[in-house]
């Protein structure tokens, strides 16, 4: 019957080191830093725990984690560009141990940001609690989905479609794709066991995506404001587990 539970165990680990990468990073994301220190420190952490930034040569990929600031939707690539007050910025952090993945990420604010952005983060971090509080076997993919575009559109804003979460493991990305977006009783039913990561990018704006040249950088397309967190959960018998809750309490900006 429990038969994932050594499974969930390992991804516990997992998920809470990416969720403690991302509790250290509060305090150091702030006006003047640039996205690489923010790699660097957490390139670090990870590996002064005991694991290894899954990002990092990742299909090409050249950094140990995604910093995706303002009209940026996800992958973004940390480099030389510096914090400054009133940008938002999603830190994506996928930890290995153990050969299990752990795959979170969190919106960080600098400074006074603009209402607008604030309700952005609040919507995008809502749709994800509320679509993780149904899970337990027996609801459908779609209900997930559903869940999310019903609570994001109903406050104006569009559900990115060209991403997905995904089934995580001893993998980075398996099936199923977790769609943010959908129709209650469609799709696959949740079994006990399964493992997957819900992470929906949500913009104030439409919901087109452009990748830009690099071939990594995913913006919103009318380069209105994006914002995404991201849980990896395992469900259970009766419920669901979340791998990378915050041991600090950090739920979403202001954290302080
Ligand atoms: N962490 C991202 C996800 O949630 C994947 C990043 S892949 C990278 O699935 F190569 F861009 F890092
Ligand atoms: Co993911
Ligand atoms: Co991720």
């Amino acid at each position: 019957m429990n038969d994932y539970k050594e499974k969930f165990e390992k991804m516990k680990i997992a998920g809470s080191l990416a969720s403690k990468t991302l509790d250290m990073l509060t305090n150091e994301i702030k006006e003047g830093i640039s996205t690489n220190k923010i790699d660097k420190l957490g390139f670090e952490f990870i590996r002064d725990h005991g694991g290894y930034s899954a990002p990092l040569y990742y299909r090409g990929f050249e950094k140990s984690l995604c910093t995706s600031l303002n009209h940026v939707i996800c992958h973004g690539i940390p480099g030389e560009r510096i914090l400054e007050e009133g940008d938002i910025v999603n830190v994506d952090v996928t930890a290995i141990v153990d050969g299990y993945y752990g795959d979170t990420s969190r919106m960080y604010s600098i400074g006074k940001i603009s209402v607008k952005a604030q309700n952005l983060i609040d919507a995008t971090y809502e749709s994800l609690m509320k679509s993780i509080k149904i899970l337990k076997p027996g609801v459908k993919l779609g209900d997930i989905g559903n869940e999310i575009q019903t609570y994001v559109e109903a406050k104006g804003f569009s559900v990115v479609r060209d991403f997905c979460g995904h089934g995580i493991g001893d993998k980075f990305h398996e099936p199923p794709n977790i769609l943010h977006y959908g129709k209650k009783n469609t799709g696959a039913e949740l079994k006990p066991g399964m493992t997957f990561t819900i992470e929906p990018m949500i913009n104030s704006g439409k919901f087109e995506v452009k990748v830009l040249e690099d071939g990594w950088t995913a913006v919103s397309k009318d380069k209105s404001l994006s914002a995404q967190f991201e849980h990896t959960v395992g469900i259970k018998d009766n419920g669901y587990e979340i791998f990378t809750e915050s041991a600090k309490g950090y739920l979403k900006p202001p954290y302080n």
